[in-house]
C-alpha cells in the first residue's frame, strides 16, 4: 500500500471514530447528518436574525427565544453569535429544513414556517443533549419527512381526557414532528363534544351510569356515572393552540355504528326495538343510526358544527363495525334498499357514507373512514384508515384513493407493551417498542405509483382500559417516540441506534412529567437444560444500556440491592427465579421464571406445529422449555399463539417409557379472541408411525378466563412417542368480541411424567 492510500486510510479510520463517538440523540432521526469542525458555543451572546415575515413563524421564534435564555444572553450589545433564520425556495417539501451549527453562526433555513418549527425542534434537542458542556459540535441537518401525515389518535369516548391532557400531548407530539391528532369523540359509551343544536347529546350521550370492572367481560359493574364532554370553546382554543404547532385536530364523529351514545340522546336516530343507553360494557353493539332523512339532517346538523370548530381538510366519519342486523329487521330499510336498488346492507352502508361525504365535500372537505368503508364500494374522494391490517390500504391504494396505514398488529397502542407482569392491564395484543419501530408502512404488494397514494400512519390509543391520563402516557411513552421515527425517517438507522438515543430522552420525558413505560428494560429469559438433565443454564438478556440485571432466587422481592446477574445461573428445576432491570437507582422491570422437567423437557421433538409470528417469542418448542408460562397473561412472551390453527406435535423418548399423567396448558381470553380447544388428543406410539389414541378430551366452554390446566391421566406401560393434538375453535360464537373469526388458541409448558 502506498504511503498516500495508508494516510488516507488512517484518516477515514480516525473520522469514523468521530463519527462513532459522536451521537446526536435527535428523535426522530434526521434524514442526512454531516458532523463538522468545531463547536458552536451556547455561552454566549445570540442574536436572532430572522428574515420571514410570514406570522405564521412568529410562536416559533418564540418558542427559541424563550429556551435559548436559559443558556445565554440574547441581543446584548456585544454580540458574538448569530442565528439566522429564512426560507430557501430550494428546499422542496413543505415541511423540510437546513440546520447549520457552526462556530458562533447557526443558519436554520425551511421552505416554509413549518419547516422553521422542524428545525427549532431539532435545535432544541441538541442545546438539550449539550447543555452541560454549553458547547454544540458543529454538524450540517438536511432533513424533511418520509410522510406527509403522522398521526396519533386518542380515543376520548371509552374514557374522557382533561382538555389540558390533549394539550400536553400535542406539545409532545410537536418535539416529535408529529403533525395529525385524530380525536375519537363519539362512541358507544359516550359522546365527548358540545353540539349546541342538539344538547342532549352531551346531557345524556356525554354520561353513562356505570362502567365493566375489570377486563371484558368484566367482573361486575362500577355502577357509578361517569362522563364528560369538551366545549366548543376548548375545542376551538385547542385547535389554535395546536396549529401554532403545525398540528391539525382530525375530529371524528362515528357512524353508522357506535353510536349507542346519540341514539340515547335521541332515540329517533334508530330503528332498534330495545333499550337505549350509553353502554357501560366494551364491543360492538346493534342499535346503528337508521338511514332515515332525520337521521341525515341530524349529522349534517351535527358536521356543520364540527366543521366550524375544526378546520381539518379531513373529517372522520368512522365508518368501522356497524353490524347490519338492525338494518335487516328494519321494514324501513329493505323499503329504502328496495327503492334505490340497494343490493345489501353493505351497499346500504356505502349509501350512507356517500351521502354524508356528498355532504362534507359539498363543504371543502374530504372525509376519512376506517377501512369498513370499502365494503359496498367506496365513496368516491373518500380516504381510508386501513386498521384490520394492510389489505384495506393496499386495496384503496390500488384504487388511487388516499390512505393512513394504521394496521391493528403495529398501530394499536392500546396493546399490551412488555412483558412484566405488572404491565397494565390492556387489550390482548402485544405490540413491544422495537415491533413498533421496525413497522415499514409501505407494502410491497404495491406499484410505485400505487404507493404514492399512502400518505401516512398513524397510531391510536383506545381507551377502554386506560382509565386516567398517567395510564394514557404509559401506554404513548415510548412507543410513540418509535413511531414519529417510522414516520418521520425515511432510512431508519436501526432499533439499537433508536435506544442509545432514546435512553438519555427519557429524562426529557420525566421533566415533561410523562409517566413512561420502562418496557424498554424488558427481559429475556433464554434456558438451556444441562448435560445431566438435572437444571437449567440461564441467560437473561435484552436490557439496554446503562441499565444492569439483578436477580433474587426463590421469591425474595427485587431491591436495588440485589445481586447482579452477570454471567449465566445455573438453576435447579424447582427454582423460580426473579430478574430484575435496575435504571436510576430504581427496579424499572421484572420477569420472574419457574422451571420444570419433565419427560417432554427431556425428549427430542420431531415435530411441531409453527406458532404465530406475533406469538413466538419463546421459539416453537417454547412448550417443552422447562419455563412455566405467566398465569394471567397469554402475551408474557413465553405462551405460543397459533391463529385459527391446530397444534400438533410429536416427541421421541429416549428410552421406552411408562406414561402415567400429562398436563396441557392452555389460555382462554374471549375479549381478546383467545379460546380453549374444542378439543384434545393424545396418542402414543412405540415406532413413530403407528399411533394409538390414549385419551380424548373436550367439551371446555364452561371454563372461565385465564389459564387453563389440564390434568389428564394417561396410562400406558409402554412408548417411545407420544403425540399431542389441539384443535381450536372453529369459528368464534355469536355475542363474543371477534364472533366469526378463526379463535386463537395458545398453548405453553406440556408436561409429560
Ligand atoms: C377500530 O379499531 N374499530 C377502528
Amino acid at each position: 500500500m502506498k504511503k498516500k492510500t495508508l494516510l488516507f486510510c488512517l484518516a477515514i479510520l480516525i473520522n469514523g471514530l468521530v463519527l462513532n463517538a459522536q451521537l446526536f440523540n435527535i428523535l426522530p432521526y434526521p434524514n442526512k447528518l454531516e458532523i463538522g469542525k468545531g463547536y458552536f458555543d451556547l455561552n454566549t451572546t445570540i442574536q436572532i436574525v430572522n428574515t420571514i415575515k410570514d406570522p405564521m413563524v412568529m410562536p416559533t421564534i418564540g418558542l427559541l427565544k424563550e429556551h435559548l435564555k436559559s443558556f445565554t444572553k440574547l441581543n446584548t450589545n456585544k454580540v458574538n453569535a448569530s442565528f439566522e433564520i429564512s426560507i430557501d425556495p430550494a428546499i422542496t417539501n413543505n415541511e423540510g429544513y437546513t440546520l447549520q451549527v457552526a462556530p458562533n453562526k447557526i443558519v436554520l433555513k425551511g421552505n416554509s414556517p413549518i419547516g422553521i418549527f422542524y428545525g427549532v425542534q431539532t435545535f432544541l434537542q441538541l442545546t438539550e443533549q449539550f447543555k452541560k458542556s454549553k458547547n454544540i459540535p458543529a454538524v450540517y441537518i438536511q432533513d424533511a419527512p418520509a410522510l406527509s401525515y403522522r398521526g396519533l389518535m386518542l380515543d376520548v369516548s371509552r374514557h374522557f381526557f382533561p382538555i389540558d391532557f390533549v394539550k400536553k400531548l400535542v406539545d409532545i407530539m410537536a418535539m416529535q414532528k408529529m403533525n395529525n391528532l385524530h380525536m375519537h369523540l363519539t362512541d358507544d359509551q359516550g359522546w365527548r363534544i358540545e353540539i349546541k343544536k342538539y344538547p342532549k347529546l352531551t346531557e345524556v350521550g356525554g354520561y353513562r351510569n356505570g362502567t365493566i370492572i375489570g377486563k371484558f367481560p368484566g367482573e361486575g359493574n362500577t355502577n357509578q356515572r361517569y362522563g364528560g364532554f369538551y366545549t366548543q370553546a376548548e375545542l376551538k382554543d385547542l385547535v389554535s393552540y395546536a396549529a401554532t404547532k403545525f398540528i391539525n385536530i382530525v375530529p371524528e364523529i362515528e357512524m353508522p355504528g357506535h353510536a349507542s351514545a346519540a341514539i340515547a340522546a335521541y332515540p329517533a336516530l334508530s330503528t332498534f326495538e330495545s333499550e337505549k343507553k350509553v353502554q357501560e360494557t366494551w364491543g360492538v353493539f346493534e342499535d346503528v343510526f337508521s338511514p332515515t332523512e332525520y337521521t341525515f339532517n341530524f349529522l349534517q346538523d351535527v358536521l356543520d358544527e364540527v366543521m366550524a370548530i375544526f378546520p381539518s381538510p379531513v373529517i372522520h366519519i368512522g365508518g368501522d363495525e356497524c353490524p347490519k342486523e338492525a338494518w335487516k329487521r328494519s321494514a324501513f330499510c329493505q323499503q329504502l334498499m328496495k327503492e334505490k336498488g340497494i343490493k345489501d346492507e353493505h351497499a346500504l352502508q356505502s349509501y350512507f357514507i356517500q351521502r354524508i361525504e356528498k355532504y362534507i365535500n359539498s363543504k371543502g372537505r374530504q372525509i376519512i373512514g376506517w377501512d369498513e368503508i370499502l365494503e359496498g364500494g367506496l365513496a368516491p374522494n373518500a380516504k381510508v384508515m386501513s386498521w384490520r391490517g394492510e389489505a384495506g390500504g393496499i386495496e384503496a391504494a390500488k384504487q388511487h384513493h388516499d390512505v393512513i396505514m394504521t394496521p391493528i398488529d403495529y398501530c394499536y397502542f392500546n396493546f399490551y407493551q412488555s412483558t412484566n407482569p405488572k404491565d397494565s392491564i390492556a387489550w390482548g395484543g402485544f405490540l413491544p417498542l422495537s415491533k413498533v419501530y421496525n413497522y415499514n408502512p409501505m407494502p410491497k404488494a404495491l406499484n410505485e405509483l400505487d404507493a404514492t397514494y399512502i400518505k401516512g400512519i398513524q397510531a391510536n390509543l383506545w381507551t377502554e382500559y386506560v382509565t386516567n391520563v398517567k395510564l394514557a402516557e404509559y401506554m404513548l411513552f415510548p412507543r410513540s417516540i418509535a413511531f414519529a421515527e417510522v414516520a418521520w425517517t425515511k432510512q431508519k438507522p436501526g432499533f439499537d441506534h433508536f435506544v442509545k438515543r432514546l435512553v438519555p430522552y427519557l429524562s426529557q420525558l420525566k421533566a415533561n412529567d410523562i409517566h413512561y413505560s420502562t418496557q424498554l428494560f424488558d427481559i429475556k429469559i433464554k434456558s438451556k437444560l444441562n448435560a445431566q438433565k438435572t437444571g437449567f443454564t440461564l441467560q437473561a438478556t435484552g436490557v439496554a444500556s446503562p441499565a444492569e440485571l439483578i436477580y433474587e432466587m426463590s421469591g425474595k422481592p427485587l431491591t436495588i440491592k440485589s445481586p447482579k446477574l452477570i454471567a449465566p445461573l445455573t438453576v435447579s428445576t424447582s427454582a423460580t427465579i426473579s430478574i430484575g432491570a435496575l435504571f436510576e437507582n430504581t427496579v424499572v422491570n421484572e420477569v420472574y421464571a419457574e422451571f420444570t422437567i419433565n419427560k417432554a423437557t427431556t425428549a427430542t421433538i420431531l415435530n411441531t406445529s409453527t406458532p404465530d409470528p406475533a406469538y413466538n417469542q419463546s421459539g416453537a418448542q417454547g412448550w417443552s422449555n422447562g419455563i412455566i408460562g405467566s398465569s394471567n397473561r397469554f402475551n408474557d412472551g413465553e405462551w405460543l399463539g397459533f391463529n385459527g390453527k391446530p397444534f400438533e406435535t410429536v416427541m421421541q423418548f429416549n428410552k421406552t417409557e411408562a406414561l402415567q399423567n400429562v398436563q396441557l396448558h392452555f389460555f382462554q381470553s374471549k375479549g381478546s379472541w383467545v379460546y380453549l380447544p374444542k378439543s384434545v388428543e393424545i396418542l402414543s406410539s412405540m415406532d413413530g408411525v403407528n399411533f394409538s389414541l390414549v385419551v380424548k378430551q373436550d367439551n371446555f366452554e364452561k371454563a372461565k378466563d385465564g389459564k387453563f390446566t389440564l390434568n389428564i391421566a394417561t396410562p400406558v406401560a409402554q412408548a417411545k412417542y407420544l403425540k399431542i393434538i389441539a384443535l381450536p375453535l372453529d369459528k368464534i360464537p355469536a355475542g363474543n368480541a371477534g364472533a366469526g373469526s378463526p379463535a386463537w388458541l395458545f398453548i405453553d409448558e406440556m408436561m409429560v411424567n
